[in-house]
């Protein structure tokens, strides 16, 4: 018997798309993270750094968890908070739908939402500034800080990476995901390079981003994207990365609810888009395994609904073959992102990242050491 709902994180399917696979093409994979409990990816990272932090006495029965989120993380920490007895705050910012602020409050989370735009045009950096001037006001706060906190990839790393190279084994040959806090793409990327270094790692982010380096600006997929390279993604790890408009993401996540029955948010959609173009330049025995980090319920009202997408601008009705031409026409964004990667090490004192996170980090930085060390004896 499952004693608590926070046991069925993870183990997530490993899904084929065979009405949109072609015969003479690389096959790819869904690795479908819907069907954690808070219906994303991020309960993984979330469940990991609460974990960690009850084992450290860093968060203490009573505490109140303090996080920055767009949606997803945020809905996870409410329900680990909901299961675990925590009081939880969660700042977002207008971006996030009205279905991600229902579930939020739902779970009994209260929401602060931040209007004031930072130096990126995103809300980024406004929103975690306050969350650790609230953590640090606040008595028994814990701040997970998912942006800053090196647990989060660690999560994935020992985690997500696992179950996928335990589905694949050794017929996978790209992997790709979305990247925001770097958490799954660092944490899984660092697992390929060291256990099947052959495997192609594909990093996707919006237009607007600028974690590949390039002109930061405004856009509409909500999860992705960030003003600078998060420390929780090693660009060494990354072969290549897309750089996908908002337009492309949506019309690609709607066009797979119909063809495979699979519904998807933005950011998957994005990804899916650039599964489709490397299965067109890859062989039937080729796997392509592609992250869909939540589904579609939570953009019902925006991504699914013909007025909203209007609005936009964006069209509503594009066909699959449509979107396969779409894919065929993409162009990587870089062949090496190491040398695109805008770290910016001041922001550790100019947002006043927690000492938590600070000390988390090095626990987590002398294990890899220790991990690097003991797989070279190894060998
Ligand atoms: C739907 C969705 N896709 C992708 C991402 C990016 O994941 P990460 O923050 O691990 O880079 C997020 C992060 O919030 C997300 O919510």
């Amino acid at each position: 018997m499952i004693t608590s709902i926070l046991e069925t994180i993870g183990n997530t399917p490993l899904i084929t798309i065979p009405n949109s696979n072609r015969a003479n093409e690389g096959q790819v994979l869904f690795k479908y993270e819907r069907f954690n409990p808070g219906g994303s990816i991020k309960d993984r990272a979330a469940i990991h750094i609460i974990n960690e932090a009850e084992r450290r006495g860093l968060l203490k029965p009573g505490g109140t968890i303090i996080e920055s989120s767009s949606g997803n993380f945020g809905i996870s920490l409410a329900m680990i908070g909901a299961a675990k007895g925590y009081r939880v705050i969660i700042l977002i910012d207008p971006k996030t739908t009205s279905a991600n602020l229902a579930l939020l409050k739902c779970f009994g989370a209260e929401v602060i939402v931040v209007t004031e735009k930072d130096d990126c045009g995103s809300y980024h950096k406004t929103r975690i500034s306050l969350a650790n001037k609230l953590a640090m006001e606040i008595d028994n706060a814990f701040r997970p800080d998912q942006c800053f906190n090196l647990m989060n990839s660690e999560a994935h790393y020992q985690s997500t990476a696992r179950e996928i190279m335990g589905d694949c084994s050794n017929k996978l040959k790209v992997f790709i995901t979305a990247v925001s806090t770097g958490g799954q793409l660092g944490g899984i990327s660092r697992y390929l390079k060291t256990f099947a270094p052959e495997v192609q790692v594909i990093g996707v982010d919006a237009v607007g981003s600028s974690i590949f380096g390039g002109h930061a600006d405004s856009y509409r997929i909500p999860g992705i994207g960030l003003g600078w390279t998060p420390v929780n993604l090693n660009m060494e790890y990354v072969d290549c990365a897309y750089k996908i408009t908002d337009e492309q993401a949506f019309v690609t996540a709607r066009a797979f609810a119909r063809n495979e029955g699979i519904l998807m948010g933005p950011s998957s959609g994005a990804c899916a888009l650039v599964a489709l173009k490397v299965a067109q330049e890859l062989t039937p025995q080729d796997r392509i395994v592609c992250m869909i980090s939540d589904g579609g319920e939570r953009y019902i009202q925006t991504l699914f609904n013909d007025e909203w997408m209007q609005q936009q601008g964006f069209a509503t009705n594009a066909d699959f073959e449509t979107i396969r031409t779409m894919a065929r026409q993409l162009q990587p964004w870089s062949m090496c992102p190491a040398s695109s990667a805008n770290y910016r090490s001041d922001l550790t004192q100019s947002l006043e990242v927690p000492d938590s996170t600070l000390r988390m980090n090095l626990e987590v930085e002398g294990r890899r050491y220790t991990r690097q060390v003991s797989s070279m004896y190894i060998d």
